[in-house]
């Protein structure tokens, strides 16, 4: 999973007009959609659950990329499957026995990822990597869209590809929270390759224009 993708979060787009805004982000070079699950409990906020996964599969061939944000993933993680999600990431924070589901994941053919908040280190991955496809670090506190990205977060991505490549190169680094134009060279140089972005795209009138400009910013910075 090292290849370049861009991944708009749908938590900006315009709810009344979800599957439009879907196709048009697909239109305009999406490679992935995300999909920010929140239950109220872990973060203080309440967005999506299977149902509108199932109506987002409906619309789009794309990969879904289902961020969860609950408290309780294990009880949930088969519903978001059934429901038509690709690849489900899970937090360190909220998952007890963290090697247990990533592994259930895996079983049911499905990308499993972890996710690290801000505040939360890195060795907290060291028994798990071989049970994961992708770790994807939070560059803002993670509840809501449109935040501002932690600078801290460029340091945690160089050291977090070191420790990939020593023990599994092909393990994907998606980041997620204030990316946009402003930031995705750097975290691009600092070897993340998976980027989603919520405002950036969706608060632009022109899809295409951000995300090919996102590519082409990553692209080169990653040379
Ligand atoms: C935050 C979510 C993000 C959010 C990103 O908790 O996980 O996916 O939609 O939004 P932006 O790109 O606006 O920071
Ligand atoms: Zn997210």
């Amino acid at each position: 999973m090292r290849s370049l993708m861009i991944a708009p979060s749908i938590l900006s787009a315009d709810f009344a007009r979800l599957g439009e805004e879907i196709k048009a982000v697909e239109m305009a070079g999406a490679d992935v959609i995300h999909v920010d699950v929140m239950d109220g409990h872990f973060v203080p906020n309440i967005t999506i659950g299977p149902l509108v996964v199932r109506a987002v599969r409906s619309v789009t061939d794309l990969p879904i990329d289902v961020h969860l944000m609950i408290t309780d993933a294990d009880q949930y993680i088969h519903d978001f499957i059934d429901a038509g999600a690709d690849w489900v990431t899970v937090h360190v924070e909220a998952c007890i026995h963290l090697h247990r589901t990533l592994t259930a994941i895996r079983e049911r053919g499905k990308k499993a990822g972890v996710v690290l908040n801000p505040a939360t280190s890195l060795m907290t991955l060291e028994y798990v990597l071989t049970e994961v496809d992708l770790v994807m670090l939070m560059s803002v506190n993670p509840g809501f869209g449109g935040q501002s990205f932690i600078e801290t977060s460029l340091e945690k991505t160089r050291r977090l590809r070191q420790m990939l490549d020593a023990v599994n190169p092909a393990i994907g680094i998606e980041v997620d929270g204030g990316i946009g134009p402003a930031t995705i060279a750097k975290m691009a140089a600092a070897g993340a390759n998976i980027f989603v972005a919520g405002s950036a795209i969706y608060g632009q009138p022109d899809y295409q224009a951000v995300i090919s400009q996102m590519k082409q910013l990553a692209r080169d910075a990653a040379e």
